[in-house]
């Protein structure tokens, strides 16, 4: 079955709208039958189309009469009504079989618990109805099942009542007050457990919060509770939000296709992102649960209250919700420690997708699957596009634009450009340019040169981008003087925004800033921050690297310049300013552990080949691994000094400084892991590390310690295994490890792991932490092994099989084909054309084949 490619500019209203639907379920892992009754009314005189994929049809009626073809038509995609009247009530029944569907989309069970997943086009697959998120109406749900299997039924809104009924079955009746498109239903049966608490909004309001997971499992909740409460209150005191219902429901699964779903009042999660203790989470797993759990939860207003006329608007939730989050984030920890996480993340999936066969503006204008639109495009860029506006507007009249659009777009479905709307409205700046950062695909460059006359006393900087038309890129920087101390020196295009952050609002092609009466060559800290996502390419003396390194007060730039050092090593210059930018930032005693560590975290591979256009991966990885060893040896007994000194501190807790703390040891670690010539004792400490830690923060550390020093026997592996069998979030780290060495044996590993009995190829986080890690593992994927491919593409065909999402992820791997050399695109380009003549789903396909277009 060939799909058809749909296009944002072919948008129709809809013609009809649907005004009430009732739901009742008869719930059966096996069989489940659906009865929805629903309300029309004609808007449009047309026929009216519904959405339904691989549904039985029991019956249909039209105002209490059967219809029986020719009054309607059934295709593939669902049915067609030839004709209704203006206001009728059509009631359908539909059988569907939870426990055969694998694609996790729709009602599915997960380890014997019936949960949904409706987003994007999962309704569908529930009952026949017009799927699509500009339909908005209220929903009422009888949910009927076995009182053994399903104690527990859970709907969107309100509980209404609850009862027993005849054959050990009983029937819980739930009601949503709210308004919402159908990709935000969720409903969930089984035997759960929960955490409860509740939480009392500015208004007054009580709320009852839980949190639903398998029996046994209600401490592991608290950390997710806790990160729901600080939600909360921060988007009361920052955006002004609160919350609408008078329950907030979190259900944790097993086997989720995503991270998450914002269903409206019953959040379904990924367990991996709600259960923390120390023996299952590390510390970063902590974190990425109080960033998640806070990110649904704000979805309410952004995505629930104000949600899509369309999927080509996806990034208008996905991209400020994730902004959202992490300002969140910022202000739970530490704002320039975020700041360099979330711009790692940026450049090392988003870049590489914008650089790839899958590049897509952050609002894309067509595309085969909709499923395919949950990129780091619409999520990551799209967050990056409003972070920029709320740096040329300035914080506050940011915030009153959000204002605007919260109470101008309440209660609709709406598109990206009504969202700039608001911020033109509030602001009265004209911000069509700015628009264009919607349209254009692939990562700005951005290219900047200097110049200084010591005999008449002037400075200019000259920036030149490659975008036509020229976006608009707000430069926020600053000057250091030679010694490192902040110099101010003035232009009148380089502005305070009312946060008092200096911008430069580059837009043009080419700009040049000149500075008269500077008498010494100023040092520019360029893109503080990272106030635009563009590749900035700033050709300068390694000195100046240098002392931004040492002094910036900017923790971004700080980084920025040490990352350019180590870029430029790796592709040829000299090691020792590497060495000495490392040393500074190594030594510097004003900087918080926390922030010094995370500064210091080695490069990723995938980041250095960014902005090559022609890669051997080979001779690149081992020049990279070089330096790092080079590195490590140079400052060995620092490292040592600084692994040692808090061994001691193998202990629980989660307070900044323990947090920072244990990150710099494990860095400390993480660099020793390069070093050939390491102690005995190093090495046997961190074997006590890994068998003895309290958390698994030091476990996981001490694991790839001991992978990279070639510790990772077969033994090893096992007993890991074996110990950890009970704990599948654990597994999966483990796995991971494993897959992502440095050398050879990641691939003897994953296969092996791959094809152990126990290992459940059905669950998405199993493939993503073993074959995806291994596709993103690309100094060893990449290295041109005909039976590399081979493998990978044979795991993804069957994949294919039961779960087209999780197969279309996996064509991540082959973001950087085009730097590859001809080889490898050769062997690349002879699997993907086995792989595609077998007929792919249509998620697959469509990124199957935009990679094989490109070799
Ligand atoms: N809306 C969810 C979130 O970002 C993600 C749902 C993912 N859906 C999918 N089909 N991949 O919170
Ligand atoms: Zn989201």
């Amino acid at each position: 079955m060939q799909q058809k490619r749909i296009f944002l500019k072919d948008y129709q209203a809809p013609t009809h709208q649907i005004r009430h639907t009732e739901l009742t379920f008869e719930l059966g892992a096996e069989t489940t039958v659906v009865t929805a009754v629903s309300k029309f009314s004609k808007i449009i005189d047309a026929p009216l189309f519904l959405n339904g994929k691989e549904l039985e049809l029991v019956s249909i009626k039209l105002d209490g009469k059967d219809l029986i073809p020719p009054d309607y038509d059934r295709s593939d995609e669902g049915i067609t009504i030839h004709q209704t009247p203006t206001e009728f009530t059509l009631e359908i029944i539909t059988k569907i079989y939870p426990s055969k569907n694998t694609a996790l989309e729709g009602l599915y069970v997960s380890k014997g618990i019936l949960s949904t997943q409706c987003e994007a086009q999962g309704f569908r697959r529930i009952t026949y109805f017009l799927d699509r998120p500009d339909v908005l109406t209220k929903f009422r749900t009888t949910l009927r099942g076995s009182k053994k299997d399903f104690p527990v039924l859970l709907c969107n809104g309100n509980r209404i009542s609850g009862k027993d009924l005849s054959d050990g079955r009983h029937e819980v009746i739930w009601e949503d007050p709210s308004l919402k498109p159908c990709y935000l239903f969720a409903l969930v049966g089984g035997d759960l457990g929960v955490l409860r608490d509740n939480f009392t909004t500015s208004s007054g309001r009580q709320v009852n919060l839980e949190i639903y997971s398998v029996p046994g499992t209600q401490k592991q909740c608290q950390h997710a509770m806790d990160s729901l409460k600080k939600s909360m209150s921060w988007d009361e005191n920052v955006f002004g939000r609160e919350y609408d219902l008078n329950d907030y429901m979190i259900v944790a699964i097993d086997d989720f296709n995503a991270g998450a779903m914002e269903n409206k009042g019953l959040n379904v999660f990924n367990s991996r992102l709600v259960f923390a203790d120390d023996q299952v989470a590390t510390d970063e797993d902590f974190f990425a649960i109080e960033s998640v759990i806070a990110h649904e939860y704000f979805h309410n207003w952004t995505g629930n209250r104000i949600t899509l006329r369309d999927w080509f608007h996806l990034s208008l939730k996905e991209g400020l919700t994730v902004f959202r989050d992490q300002e969140f984030s910022g202000d739970m920890s530490d704002r320039s420690v975020q700041r360099l996480k979330d711009v790692e993340t940026l450049k090392l999936r988003q870049f590489a997708e914008d650089a790839g066969p899958n590049a897509h503006p952050v609002r894309p204008e067509s595309c085969l699957s909709v499923d395919n639109f949950f990129t780091a495009t619409i999520y990551e860029k799209g967050a990056e596009v409003i972070r920029m506006l709320s740096v040329l507007l300035g914080r506050k009249s940011f915030l009153k634009g959000m204002d605007l659009y919260f109470s101008r777009h309440d209660g609709q479905a709406v598109t990206i450009e009504d969202f700039v709307k608001c911020f033109e409205d509030t602001s009265k700046r004209d911000l069509a340019q700015f628009r264009e950062w919607y349209r254009q695909k692939g990562t700005p460059v951005l290219e900047v040169s200097e110049s200084y006359d010591p005999s008449d006393k002037t400075y200019s900087l000259k920036f030149v981008q490659d975008q036509t038309p020229a976006v608009l890129i707000p430069v926020q920087m600053g000057f250091l003087n030679a010694d490192g101390s902040a110099l101010y020196i003035n232009h009148p295009d380089i502005r305070p925004n009312s946060d008092g952050e200096l911008i430069f609002e580059m837009d043009q092609k080419e700009k040049v800033l000149i500075f008269n009466n500077v008498s010494q060559k100023p040092v520019p800290s360029l893109l503080r921050q990272f106030s635009a996502p563009v590749h900035l390419k700033f050709s300068r003396d390694a000195n100046d690297h240098l002392l931004i390194a040492a002094f910036d007060s900017d923790g971004f730039n700080r980084r920025a310049a040490f990352t350019d050092l180590v870029r430029q090593s790796v592709l040829g210059a000299p090691f020792d300013n590497v060495e000495k930018a490392f040393g500074s930032l190594l030594n510097d005693k004003k900087i918080s552990a926390l922030l010094k560590a995370t500064i210091l975290k080695p490069t990723h591979f995938d980041e250095i080949i960014q902005t090559e256009s022609t890669v051997n991966v080979k001779e690149l990885s081992n020049r990279y691994r070089d330096l790092f060893q080079k590195l490590a040896s140079t400052y060995r007994s620092q490292l040592i000094e600084i692994y040692t000194r808090s061994l001691g501190l193998n202990q629980k807790g989660y307070s900044t400084e323990l947090l920072g703390e244990r990150l710099l040891k494990n860095r400390a670690l993480d660099y020793l892991s390069f070093d050939k010539n390491i102690p005995e004792e190093i090495i046997s400490q961190a074997q006590t590390q890994l068998a003895s830690a309290k958390g698994l923060s030091d476990v996981m550390s001490a694991l790839h310690f001991l992978l990279r020093q070639g510790k990772g026997t077969r033994e090893l592996q096992n007993n890991l295994l074996k110990n950890y069998s009970g704990f599948p979030l654990v597994l999966q780290k483990i796995y991971a490890a494993f897959s992502s060495q440095q050398n050879d044996d990641a691939f003897v590993c994953t296969r092996e792991i791959m094809e152990r009995p126990e290992f459940d190829s059905k669950n998405p986080n199993n493939i993503y932490a073993t074959l995806r890690t291994f596709g993103l593992n690309t100094s060893i994927f990449h290295q041109g092994k005909p039976d590399i491919y081979g493998f990978y593409m044979d795991w993804v065909h069957r994949i294919d099989g039961y779960n087209p999402q999780v197969s279309a992820r996996l064509m991540g791997a082959f973001n950087l084909v085009g730097k590859l050399p001809a080889e490898n695109k050769l062997l690349i380009k002879d699997s993907l054309h086995k792989l595609l003549v077998k007929e792919p789903s249509a998620n697959l396909r469509e990124l199957a084949e935009s990679v094989y277009q490109t070799l």
